[in-house]
Parts: structure tokens; sequence; C-alpha cells
């Protein structure tokens, strides 16, 4: 017995006690990303910007034209060169802090000095080509000023003092208040909150040389909103569209859905849109949008419906200017319930012609006495309320919003939230991820155009995703900041192929495309990156090349045996070529009765790794670790090599030659990573990784010779041994305790049965002449959310059926501050689904 066979023991003990521990971190059905770069990996380049002092990096502006990006963060804005990002490294600055005098007052109003007193740049928006116009929070008094681009400072009267405007209505007091902004024609469209203390929600229209236009407030057509996003529009350039219009402006936000009374906060997601020709109504609505209307969005799995109903950010993609009719929109939503875990995460993608249909169709009205809305049924005045002006309006003599009947005016006040749901099923579901911001490139390729989705989340990470035969690939997954924060701004510059994100820190810039690492056709081909193809000697990115038909490119299947095979075949695995020889090995001597530790580095997540000793599979008598190194003896000797496997293809990561080595010389440990081709400038060697070091263990038994016993050493092993092992098996038995407990409760399987069989029967027994069991039973599981597909209101409830089991399902989200209260089906004549509801005013009424 000699100590390297202790220490041997040792290992496969921690190895035991790790693959317990990996495995349950593994998660089925996630979608997982290819390739994972941590922060400030150099294989995947960031360059970062900061100011030192400078924190709450809450704006971006491109300018693509001059090269420029505008940076509004907490005091300050920044212009930086693109083609230098650095830190500290700015063109030009304007500090514009809050006086002490504004703080103080905001301070008395019971406002944080620390954190809410400052003047944090919200609005960033290039008025025209001399101009910038740009709103802070300013110490919860928002005030908006003009910034010169042409010498980069704020425009001053002509005495020198700044010139501001109030930003009430424009921007948001709260620098925490999501709000959203967007110029149009040199007028500005705001989506947020105009008092103090936040409960007043506004769409707004100010500057330029249209009317100032604003919502009603009294109205109720915004309940609590949170924007994520505007975006305008310009219709009328088709010429199939006669009846066109000269443009909406779409909003996008969550707000409280008062239409589903089942939940006392249910979340819906919304469209919203105003029509940019709006000049408000002459006796009804009187600087007030005639022309708001909103929609709900809904992002739900096709399975169990489970609903997405937080819209966290949307990417309006249009391809060609004019082509608006196929414009994409991607969201990105998270749910107000859980879903197995930790937050998750999904997109969704609506066309423009869900959103028209929608905008199109019926009208929602209120009950004012019951307070519950049902579709509106009954004929509609003409010209259609909430519409834009179009050739229909005009003909009948109506040329703007100002000539509309008072009829049509009034009619569209109280008929402003539309039937029919914009749907979707997510392309994407992530689980334990929350994208919290989302832009969208689309990618010509040489076997059509991809869209390559970008996605933000809430801890400082990126993903970059394709949406193919609709299964998502995530390409690679990118830690752009140090610190977990969320990635507050995302932005593209298609053309420059620069992607932006900021956050509190500061500022980052990466490539889109990182195509040079994947040295091999197989490797290029297998990322499935649509901006990269093979063609013939290196992984190129081909943003802006004239594309070639003999490239290689599979981003369909990724598969690379077909792509590769004729012009790159030594890159194939054993069953199309012996692994080549070509590639030195590298030399590691190991002593006899020692062992080393052979490391083998993966990139991609979806490879499988497969070690050979001398050209055969490694067997059982091999020890390998879960990080996927080896553990190498004196005997055999021989060539290790590692191998990744994906889809067939068999790239070599790993290669060494194992020699005894006479001396007693102490051994180091080395590991490498070569591709089949033998680049070296990959990415590098890394010594990672390494789970136990035998030097340590040498060195605590320096008068290690031959003869000597070790009976106590073994013992202790042993018992270390013995204690992991029931160490792991405990893990183990709690892990699959509720397995062991039925396979325990075996007898009271035919109770559970039962219950199961009760639970299915009660609502079939009360279910509607026109009901549909089916739904029934689903509900059951979807709890209250299930309303949140369905716009059909039921007032009278016939019967209400308590289901007490409120662990079952989706639980709320602790961070939403809804009660979780019971939950009670409400089965009606009327309704076609039955519904839930909870809160004490049911419980009550329950017999
Ligand atoms: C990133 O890594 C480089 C070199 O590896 C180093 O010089 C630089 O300081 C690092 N940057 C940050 C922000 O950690
Ligand atoms: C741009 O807008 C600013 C502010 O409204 C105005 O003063 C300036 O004259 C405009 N410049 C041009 C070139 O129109
Ligand atoms: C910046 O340039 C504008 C127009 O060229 C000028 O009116 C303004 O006074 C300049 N501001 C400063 C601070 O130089
Ligand atoms: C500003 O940054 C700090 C962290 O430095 C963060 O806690 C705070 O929420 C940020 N505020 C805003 C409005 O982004
Ligand atoms: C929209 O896309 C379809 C198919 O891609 C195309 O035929 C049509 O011309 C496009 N519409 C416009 C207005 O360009
Ligand atoms: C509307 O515009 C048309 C043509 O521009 C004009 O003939 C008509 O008188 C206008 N109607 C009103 C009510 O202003």
């Amino acid at each position: 017995m000699t100590l390297d066979f202790l220490s041997y023991l040792l290992l496969a003990a921690s190895t035991l006690c790790t693959i317990g521990f990996t495995q349950s971190l593994s998660r089925e059905d996630d979608v997982v990303p290819r390739i994972v770069f941590d922060y400030n990996n150099t294989d995947r380049p960031v360059k970062h910007f900061h100011r030192d002092g400078v924190r709450n990096y809450t704006k971006l502006l491109l300018s693509p034209e001059h090269g420029l990006l505008y940076v509004g963060a907490k005091d300050a804005i920044f212009s930086l060169d693109v083609f230098n990002i650095a830190p500290n490294e700015f063109k030009n600055e304007v500090i514009w802090e809050v006086p002490e005098q504004k703080r103080n007052e905001c301070h008395f109003k019971g406002k944080s000095l620390s954190s809410d007193c400052f003047n944090y740049i919200k609005i960033l928006l290039q008025v025209n080509s001399t101009h910038v116009y740009v709103c802070g929070t300013y110490a919860f008094s928002p005030t908006c000023a003009y910034i010169h681009i042409a010498n980069f400072s704020l425009e001053k009267s002509r005495f020198g003092n700044l010139l501001t405007e109030d930003g009430k209505g424009r921007c948001p007091f709260d620098p925490t208040y999501k709000s959203t902004a967007i110029m149009v024609d040199g007028a500005l469209y705001a989506g947020t909150v105009s008092n103090f203390q936040g409960n007043e929600p506004i769409i707004s229209r100010s500057l330029g040389n249209k009317p100032p236009l604003k919502t009603e407030n009294s109205l109720n057509w915004l309940q609590d909103p949170s924007f994520v996003g505007s975006e305008f529009i310009q219709e009328g350039v088709s010429a199939k569209n006669s009846d066109s219009d000269d443009g909406k402006v779409y909003f996008f936000f969550s707000e409280t859905g008062k239409e589903f009374d089942f939940f006392e906060n249910t979340i819906v997601s919304r469209i919203a849109q105003i029509c940019t020709g709006d000049i408000g109504g002459e006796r009804v609505l009187q600087k007030r949008w005639t022309t708001f209307l909103k929609a709900q969005l809904s992002c739900s799995l096709p399975d169990d419906g489970f609903p997405f109903n937080v819209i966290q950010d949307m990417f309006v993609l249009s391809t060609r200017k004019g082509d608006w009719e196929n414009i994409t929109f991607y969201g990105v939503f998270t749910s107000q319930w859980y879903k197995g875990g930790a937050a998750s995460s999904a997109v969704c993608a609506y066309s423009m012609e869900d959103m028209k249909k929608a905008f199109n169709g019926r009208y929602m009205e209120v009950n004012r006495e019951t307070q519950q809305w049902y579709p509106y049924n009954h004929v509609v005045p003409e010209p259609r309320p909430g519409a834009c002006i179009t050739n229909i309006a005009r003909a009948m003599n109506i040329n703007s919003s100002f000539q509309m009947p008072d009829k049509v005016l009034n009619f569209a006040k109280d008929h402003f939230l539309m039937e029919e749901i914009v749907r979707s099923q997510p392309l994407l579901m992530k689980k334990h991820m929350k994208y919290i911001q989302i832009t969208v490139d689309r990618v010509q390729t040489i076997s059509g155009y991809y869209d390559v989705l970008f996605l933000g989340t809430e801890n400082g990470i990126l993903h970059k995703a394709i949406n193919v035969n609709h299964k998502v690939h995530i390409i690679e997954e990118i830690t752009v900041f140090a610190e977990p924060q969320p990635v507050q701004n995302l932005i593209l510059d298609s053309k420059q192929g620069m992607l932006y994100a900021s956050s509190y820190s500061g500022v980052v810039q990466l490539p889109v495309s990182n195509c040079n690492i994947y040295l091999s056709c197989g490797e290029c081909v297998l990322a499935r990156d649509p901006y990269c193809a093979w063609d013939g000697n290196m992984c190129r990115d081909m943003r802006g090349l004239q594309l070639e038909l003999h490239w290689k490119q599979d981003i369909e299947r990724g598969r690379p045996e077909q792509q590769c095979q004729q012009h790159d075949s030594s890159s194939l695995g054993p069953r199309a070529l012996q692994p080549s020889r070509t590639t030195s090995c590298e030399t590691i001597t190991v002593r006899p009765n020692s062992f080393r530790v052979l490391s083998c580095k993966v990139q991609s997540n979806l490879a499988t790794r497969t070690w050979t000793h001398n050209g055969a599979a490694v067997d059982d008598s091999f020890m390998v670790l879960p990080d996927g190194g080896i553990i190498a003896t004196a005997e055999p000797l021989g060539v290790y090599e590692c191998w990744a496997i994906e889809e067939d293809f068999w790239l070599l990561v790993a290669n060494y030659c194992i020699r005894l080595d006479g001396s007693p010389e102490a051994t180091t440990l080395h590991a490498s990573r070569k591709s089949i081709q033998g680049l070296n400038d990959g990415p590098g060697p890394r010594e990672k990784g390494i789970i136990i070091n035998p030097l340590s263990s040498e060195s605590r038994f320096p008068q290690l010779t031959s003869g000597k016993t070790y009976w106590t050493e073994f013992v202790v092993v042993s018992v270390v041994f013995g204690l992991t092992l029931a160490v792991s098996s405990l893990v183990f038995l709690y892990r699959n305790r509720d397995k062991m407990k039925s396979l325990i409760k075996d007898g009271e399987c035919s109770n559970i049965q039962q219950k199961k069989q009760r639970k299915i029967e009660i609502p079939h027994e009360s279910l509607p002449l026109n009901g549909n069991p089916v739904q029934v039973v689903a509900s059951e599981h979807h709890k209250g959310y299930q309303s949140l597909n369905d716009n059909h209101i039921c007032s009278t409830p016939v019967l209400e059926n308590a289901v007490s089991d409120k662990d079952s399902g989706y639980p709320e989200s602790p961070n939403n501050q809804m009660n979780q209260k019971n939950l009670y089906v409400e089965i009606s004549a009327h309704c076609t689904q039955p519904r839930v509801r909870i809160g004490s005013e049911i419980k009550d009424s329950v017999v």
C-alpha cells in the first residue's frame, strides 16, 4: 500500500461527492449556452468605459454617422468615440449636477440624499443634426435641456445661465421608475409619471410644432404602468393600404389588469397606440389623445398555458424602410408566478398583422357599477373611434381629430381596451435567468436570413441566441460586468457589428461575433453562429462580405460532417479517419507509484468528452474526474487523448504522452489544449481545474521510502472515505426523498388515486352545458392565471369550489406585493371556462 494509492482513494471519494453535486445542478429541458465566457475572458474581448467617480450609466444614444456614443449617467453626460472605448476615455463630458439647495429640498420631501437626490439622466434623444435633448430626474424635480453637439455643452441663454425646461410629464421623478420616451419629427412622446408621488401615469406629447397632448387621468386609461419601450412606426407607404395614416407611436408596458377582477393585482402586458397626427378633440377630449387604444400582449407556454405576463423589454425589428407590414416585435417577459424554482423568462415574437388585428377588433366596455369588463357587441360610431385619420374619415370630410364627431370621441373615451389578445408562444424559455433587455439583428447568411437575439440579464450576463425551426440555440453566454448588476440598456450598432450594454458600473462594447475562436471547419459549423462561416482556411465573420457559396455553414442543424468532409476531412473523427498523429503530444513524466492529473477543458457545453488511451476508449480501470481530467499512473504508460464529441464531430482537445521518470524529483502538473490542426493560438493552456495536488500530500510525508508500512494512514483514509461515502449516500437519499417516500408509502397509493379522481370529478359534475372538461382539469393546476388567457367575464358564480392546496401549481413570486390568499374556482353557466379567485370577499361568500 503506497501513499499514492491512498491519495488515489481520496480522489475517488471526492469524485463521488462532486459528481453527486454537479448532477443536482444540471437541469433537464433547459437550453444550455453552448459556450460560456466568464468576465474579462481573453477569448471574448469586451471593452469597458466608466469615468472614475461616476456611477449609474442610465441611458445610451448612438450617433452612428458621427461614430459617437452618448452616455447619460448620474450627474453627467459623455460622448464617446466608438472606436476608442476604454476606461476614462471620452471625447467630451457635460457635468450636470443639482445645486445643493435643490438637493436639500429633495431631502426635505423625504427622499434619500445618497441615492434619490441626484440628476439621473433618463432621456437622451437626438432632436436634429445640431442638438440632443436631455432630461434628468434632477433631485425629484425632472428637468430637461439641450446639448449643442458641436461643442458638447448645455445650451445657455445670452446671459450665460442654463436654458432648462420643466421635465414634468416627460421624465420621471423617481430614478428607479420605468419610463420611455421617443422623438418623432421634433416632438417628444413620453410614457412616464407626472407627479412627485408617482401615481399619475401619463403618455404625453410635447415639443415640436404639434399641440401638446396627454392621457386623461380621470379616465383610467393607464393603471399603474411600468413602461419598457416605445416605437414610432410610419405607415402609409404601402400602395395597397390606401386608408393608412401618417404613423403611430406604440408604447409597451405592463400594468394592473383591471379586466381581471379575479385577483387584486393581476399584471398584464400591453401594447398601446396613439396616432402622431392626433391633435385632440374640439369639445370632447380637449388637449387629450383621441387615438389612445391598448391591447393585451400574451406570452404563454403552449402546454399548460403558464403565462409570462410581465413584459421587460420590447425590440421592434424592421428590416427595410417602408416595409412596416413585415415588422416583428420581439419581447422578453417574466412571470408574476413561479414555475419550478427561481426566476425564468421567455422571448415571444409578434407580427404587425397580429397587432393590427387586435386594434381593428372589438372593444371592451366596463360596467360602471360592477367595474367588470365585457366585450362591446353593439354598433360602433363612424369613423372608427381611436383610429387615425384615414381616407374613410377624409371622405366624411374629417381631416383631423379636431373634426371628429362628439359621439365618436365620447365612445373613444370609454373604449380604449381591445377585446382581442395579441398572443404568442415563447420562442425561448430560460429557467433560472431573468432577461430584462433584448435587441435583435437580422443576419443574412448563405442559406437565408436569421434573427439573432441578444438578451441581457438582471445579473450582468448577455446571451446570444437563434431560433431555428422552433428550437432555440444559445450560441454564447458572456458575462460583461464584473459585479452582478442589471443590464439596463442594450443597443446594437448593426452596421459596425457592435453591441453596447450599460449598467451601474459602466458601459461595455463588444462585437456581435467572435468567429476566430473557432479554429476548424467543424468548430465553425457546430457554433451555428449566423455571423460566422468557414471559408476553407478560417472561420470568418461574414458581415459586409460578398457571400460565397462554397463557404461552410449549417445554421439549421450544425452538422459538420456534410459541410466539412471534402475540404477538411482531417478534422473528422475516428469513424471517418484515424486521429491525426501529426499533432505532437505533450510529454508528461510520471514516477513509479505516482500519478498525474491530465486536464481536458472542452469549450462547448454541448459536447461530450472521451478519453482514449493508446487509441482505445478508456475503460473502468481509468479514473476520469468530474471536471473532465483523467488520472494517469505509471502503468500503463502511453498516449492519452481527450476528444470532444459533438454531432459526430471529434475534436482533439488534449494529447499527452506519458513517460516513466526515473528521477526522484517531484512532479508538476501539466495540461494543454490543442486542436487537431495543431494551431497554437487557440484557447491556450489552462492550468485551472485540477482537483488535487498530490505534491501537497507528498510534502506532508517527506520521509516516504519503501519498506515502511502505512497502516495508520490507511485507516485514516479509509475512515475518511467511509464518511464521504456515507455523506454521499445521505445526499443521494435526500435528493430522492420524494421517490423514497412514494416507495415507502406504496400502500397509500390507492388513497392518492382516489383523491385525484375526486378532484377531477367535482368540476366535472358542475360543468356548464357548454363547458369543456379538459379546460376544467387544466384550470386546477393553472390556478388564477388561466384567466389571463381568457377575456370572457362571468358575473354570477353558480358554484364556488375551494382548492385548498396552494402549494401545488405556481405560487406567486414573493417580490410581488400581492397577498397569497386561498384560491377558489368559479364555474358559471355563462362562462366557457371556470375562473379562480383569491381574496376575502369571495371567501366570505362561500357557503
Ligand atoms: C481584463 O484582463 C486584462 C488582461 O487579462 C487586464 O489587463 C484588465 O485589467 C482586466 N480588466 C478588468 C476590468 O478586470
Ligand atoms: C435644432 O433644435 C434646436 C432646439 O429646438 C433649435 O434651436 C435648432 O435651431 C435646431 N437646429 C436645426 C438645424 O434645425
Ligand atoms: C457652442 O456652440 C454654439 C453654436 O456654435 C454656441 O452658440 C454656444 O455658445 C457654444 N457654447 C459654448 C459653451 O461654447
Ligand atoms: C445606481 O447605482 C447603484 C449602485 O451603484 C444602485 O444601487 C442603484 O439602484 C442605481 N440607481 C439607478 C437609478 O439606477
Ligand atoms: C413582406 O414580406 C413578404 C415576404 O417576405 C414580401 O413578399 C412583401 O413584399 C413584404 N412587404 C413589403 C411591404 O415589403
Ligand atoms: C378637408 O380637406 C379637404 C381637402 O384638403 C377640404 O376640401 C375640406 O374642406 C376639408 N374639410 C374640413 C372640414 O376642413
